[in-house]
């Protein structure tokens, strides 16, 4: 190792660790803190207007703990507060929280915000590394932790005074993640016990990574402690809050989860000074996929990004887990290929596996309200999957594999050529453009095959075709109407060539479906020329795809 360039905390002993065997199997409380860390940290605030819509999206996704602000630092907070109480913006069941340092006139003034409310958390908070006490605030333990018990019984007395209003009191020992272990459960005990609690009556112990200095699994090793320490475990609600320095308060949260906590405070993706707050998006998606009922709804994740991103000013990134634009897309040839198998084999895999289960994607992205059709996208990395899907799934059309192979070499040289991704349209346009070749050197005008009078078995026909600019009328006789047609043809001045490969399918399934032919003919040199027909009458559309191939050969056209 080299030598420390950074002071790091020190881990925690442990006798004892239980929580890296355990799952997470039901779902903490949320307090989404977006009103008061997130917006104290955008480089443009948010107008009292945005605050409000803001407010109202956090309840629409379920959330019933929702810290609004810190009315006493703030002239804009204080008057939000009292819009929502006195405008009665808040529903029932949602309990706001404001945040308030432990001083005198600052829990006042947030007392006189909460003036009226129904049900109201006082959040209180003060430093309690030896970092913050000693070197900003130039306190000892002692003085710390009387001046957080004179507060909580500040709180406990004009809480008192607001008998219709049910106030809860939560307490964070800022960077707890930071300060000594002992030193924690021993204010936050006495937190308790200055609080009084009633019978059944819990205090909420907010425990911060205030600034992310520790790996996940030693915040999570704290917790457990802290949990194993507390003698007032009973009346508390163990709570926690991740900030991102180190990018890893999701993980870190989670971990915490398994280590007892049974609240997480943070906001919509990670909004939060410097890098943010642990985000509640992909946490709780998360929480989703092990199956546990966060009672969070982003049935309409695109909506809610879109409608954060207004508000916030701040950008969501494209690779944001769940909420990105490019998080369910596959670019790369071998991933769309295994996803288009997954997705067309869906049923039976949810079977094989016993719930849903799909390559390359961990979750079901209707679960969010996005649908599979835009996952696959094309550019130079795509391959052969890729183009299947978006080919069947825009245009219902399912390629024969060794046309799927040659026309993925026209995409790939056509998104080479761009240097960009290249959409659905274009796609089918190139396809269009390559293999349904009904103006060139062969144009047919019209056939219509009708069984031979004496012979019912054989089909007859005339074919009006122009050919290198020069009408012709062809005789058609043959078992079939397309090898008619192409006997017909034999009367040109044509290059030999066999009709290798004839296949055919509907596009749609109304009365008005479309028939799809797609022909291969091979020349003497052994070489394949595929060509493609659409018609409503399935004769109709095989001859014109013959006369596509033909024309490509002609044309000599790779
Ligand atoms: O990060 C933090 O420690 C805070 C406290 C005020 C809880 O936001
Ligand atoms: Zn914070």
């Amino acid at each position: 190792m080299k030598e420390q360039h950074y002071s790091q905390p020190e881990p925690i002993a442990m006798a004892r660790r239980d929580w890296p065997s355990r799952t997470i199997e039901k779902s903490p409380r949320w307090n989404a803190v977006d009103l008061r860390d997130g917006n104290q940290a955008l480089p443009d605030p948010m107008t009292p207007g945005q605050k409000k819509r803001y407010f109202e999206l956090l309840c629409e996704i379920g959330f019933k703990e929702i810290e609004i602000g810190f009315p006493s630092a703030s002239q804009d907070d204080f008057q939000f507060c009292r819009d929502l109480i006195e405008q009665n913006l808040i529903p029932d069941d949602v309990t706001i929280a404001v945040l308030t340092q432990a001083r005198e006139h600052l829990i006042e003034r947030t007392f006189e915000a909460l003036r009226g409310v129904r049900q109201a958390i006082c959040h209180v908070y003060i430093a309690t590394s030896e970092l913050h006490m000693k070197y900003v605030f130039g306190k000892d333990r002692k003085q710390t932790e009387q001046i957080a018990l004179t507060a909580v019984k500040q709180i406990r007395e004009l809480a008192a005074a607001m008998p219709e209003s049910d106030i809860q009191l939560e307490f964070s020992p800022e960077e707890f993640t930071d300060t000594n272990l002992d030193f924690a459960v021993e204010i936050c005990d006495r937190v308790i016990e200055a609080w009084r609690p009633k019978p059944g009556e819990k205090v909420i112990l907010n425990l911060p990574a205030t600034v992310e200095r520790r790996m996940p699994n030693q915040y999570a090793d704290m917790i457990e402690e802290f949990i194993r320490r507390l003698r007032h475990r009973e009346q508390s609600v163990i709570s926690v809050h991740a900030h991102n320095d180190m990018g890893c308060a999701v993980a870190a949260s989670q971990m915490t989860l398994l280590a007892g906590a049974d609240r997480v405070e943070g906001t919509l993706f990670g909004h939060g000074e410097r890098s943010g707050n642990v985000d509640l998006v992909t946490l709780a998606l998360n929480l989703h996929y092990f199956g546990v009922d966060t009672g969070l709804q982003f049935k309409d994740i695109e909506g809610i990004r879109d409608e954060i991103i207004e508000l916030t000013g701040m950008p969501v990134s494209p690779r944001h887990p769940y909420a990105g634009e490019l998080v369910f897309t596959a670019f790369s040839g071998s991933h769309q290929d295994a996803i288009h198998k997954g997705l067309r084999g869906r049923d039976q895999l949810s079977a094989d596996f016993k719930a849903w289960k799909i390559p390359y994607l961990h979750i079901d992205p209707a679960d969010l309200g996005r649908r599979y059709e835009n996952f696959i996208r094309i550019n130079s990395q795509s391959g052969k999957g890729g183009i299947a899907h978006v080919l069947e799934t825009d245009y219902k059309v399912r390629l024969p594999r060794a046309l799927l192979i040659e026309f993925s070499r026209h995409v790939q040289t056509l998104a080479d050529r761009s240097s960009r991704e290249i959409d659905s349209r274009q796609i089918w346009d190139l396809f269009n453009r390559c293999y349904n070749r009904q103006e060139g050197i062969l144009i047919l005008d019209k056939y219509w095959p009708r069984p031979n009078h004496r012979e019912p078995a054989l089909i007859d026909g005339e074919v009006h075709v122009l050919y290198r600019g020069e009408k012709k009328v062809l005789r058609a006789s043959a078992a079939g109407p397309i090898a008619a047609f192409v006997h017909a043809l034999r009367e040109l001045p044509l290059p030999s060539f066999n009709l290798e490969e004839y296949e055919e399918d509907s596009i749609g399934d109304s009365a008005e479906a479309q028939a799809i032919t797609f022909v291969r003919l091979v020349d003497r040199e052994n070489r394949s020329w595929h060509g493609i027909g659409f018609d409503q009458n399935i004769d109709q559309a095989a001859v014109r795809a013959v006369v596509s191939a033909l024309n490509r050969m002609l044309e000599g056209e790779e």
